[in-house]
């Protein structure tokens, strides 16, 4: 579906009803990335998957920040008339899923932070980024996706499942290169997110696979670390996963957000 809101066209699914639930993919993916949560969760709650601006089949067109990314999908939930939702984001969906706690806290219901981090980019970071813009520029997505590709499954996943490798790079290697080149800087240019993770005040999760190399398990438990008690902190480890959770291990991931789902239910209740 698309929803025409002020300033692009964003593609989004939206199945199921009850609790909404947000999902928000990582750089150079789009929204099928989350197609077996959506499918194995929509009988339970109500799951909104867009495609971020620049990616799938949302407009392109700029500016680019997690500030920009995190008021698209405020906006999003303005047209579909949802006050409040449990936001889940993986990698460059986390940071913007920080960047909503930071700006429009009141329409956050619950977190769930999988394979990212809170931190900024560091000075060498920041190079890479700009290498990588340049990279996407001459030589357009492919190039982009096959240096992507390396960390972004886990050892297990490269050796045993080739068929998830491929579908991930047919998807990293179709996205328009303009998306590709605004998610490189508004990451380059994140701010850190470590204050924001203090400031919590709903239940969040926080998820990792245990053979992520770009953003680790120590990364993780430094977030739940940094997460007040009040938010009932939790990391959930997925064995045999790496950056890519929600696309190697499917159903590990979309039990643990089940479980965490229902927690949310049952303290409502
Ligand atoms: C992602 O998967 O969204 C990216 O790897 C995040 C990053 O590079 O920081």
């Amino acid at each position: 579906m698309i929803a025409p809101l002020h300033y692009i066209r964003m593609g989004y699914d939206d199945d199921g009803a009850g609790l909404p639930v947000v999902f928000l993919h990582g750089f150079l993916l789009d929204r099928t990335l989350w197609t077996h949560q959506r499918l194995a969760l929509m009988s339970r709650v109500r799951c909104i998957v867009p495609d971020l601006r620049g990616c799938g089949d949302s407009s392109v067109h700029g500016p680019y920040s997690m500030d920009q990314y995190a008021d698209d999908v405020i906006e999003l939930l303005n047209w579909l008339e949802i006050d409040r939702a449990v936001i889940c984001g993986l990698s460059m969906g986390g940071y913007v899923a920080m960047a909503m706690w930071r700006r429009h806290p009141e329409r956050i219901a619950g977190l769930v932070l999988c394979d990212t981090r809170a931190t900024a980019e560091s000075a060498a970071a920041r190079e890479e980024r700009t290498r990588r813009i340049a990279l996407a520029e001459a030589e357009g997505a492919p190039a982009v996706a096959e240096r992507q590709l390396p960390g972004l499954v886990g050892k297990t996943s490269r050796e045993r499942s080739p068929e998830v490798v491929a579908g991930l790079y047919a998807m990293m290697a179709r996205q328009p290169v303009e998306g590709i080149v605004g998610a490189l800087q508004a990451m380059r240019d994140r701010p850190d997110s470590r204050q924001t993770l203090a400031s919590i005040t709903v239940p969040t999760l926080v998820i990792v696979g245990e053979e992520d190399v770009l953003t680790p398990v120590a990364e993780a438990q430094a977030m739940v670390d940094l997460l007040p008690t009040a938010t009932a902190p939790r990391l959930e480890r997925i064995p045999l996963a790496g950056h890519a959770s929600c696309a190697e291990r499917p159903a590990a991931v979309s039990f643990a957000i089940a479980e965490f789902l229902s927690s949310l239910a049952s303290a409502r209740a």
